[in-house]
C-alpha cells in the first residue's frame, strides 16, 4: 500500500517518537530509542526501549510501539518513526523489528532520525526484502 506522507505527518510522528524516547528504560547500554507508528486510525501509537538485567530481554522500541497498537486495537500501520541520538546517520530498526513490523505492512514507510536535523525516510521492503513467511516454506 503506497501512501505519500504530508511534512507535518512525519514532523509530528518524528516529535512523538522523540517524545518517547525519553522515557527509555537503558541503564545498561545508555542508548535510548523513541519509536512512533502511524495508524490506519490516524493515530500514533508509542514505545521506547526497554531493558533487562539479563541483556537478552531487553525489548526494542519498534515493538513496543507495535505492542501499543495492537492492545488499542489498531493492526494496520502507514508509518514508523526511529529516533535515537547520533552523531552519525540515524539509526534503522533491527532485524527483528524489521519482521516484526513487516508481519503488519511490508511496505511501511520507516522515518529515521538521529535528533540532530538529520532524517532518512526508507520503505521497510528494502530494509528486509525475503523477510520469513509461512507460505515460502520450499
Ligand atoms: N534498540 C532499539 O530500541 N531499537 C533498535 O532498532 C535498535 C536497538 C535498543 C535496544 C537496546 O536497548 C539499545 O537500543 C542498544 O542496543
Amino acid at each position: 500500500m503506497e501512501t505519500t506522507l504530508r511534512q507535518e505527518q512525519i514532523e509530528t510522528l518524528v516529535t512523538a517518537a522523540g517524545e518517547a524516547r525519553e522515557r527509555a528504560y537503558a541503564p545498561y547500554s545508555h542508548f535510548s530509542v523513541g519509536a512512533a507508528l502511524l495508524g490506519q486510525d490516524d493515530q500514533i501509537y508509542i514505545g521506547c526501549n526497554v531493558e533487562n538485567e539479563s541483556f537478552g530481554l531487553t525489548i526494542c522500541a519498534e515493538r513496543v510501539a507495535v505492542a501499543d497498537a495492537i492492545v488499542h486495537g489498531c493492526q494496520s500501520f502507514i508509518a514508523l518513526a526511529v529516533v535515537a541520538q547520533s552523531d552519525n546517520e540515524p539509526i534503522t530498526p533491527c532485524g527483528a523489528c524489521r519482521q516484526v513490523l513487516a508481519e503488519f505492512n511490508p511496505h511501511l514507510t520507516v522515518i529515521c532520525a538521529n535528533g540532530k536535523g538529520q532524517i532518512r525516510i526508507l520503505k521497510l521492503n528494502e530494509l528486509l526484502p525475503y523477510r520469513f513467511e509461512l507460505g515460502a516454506r520450499g
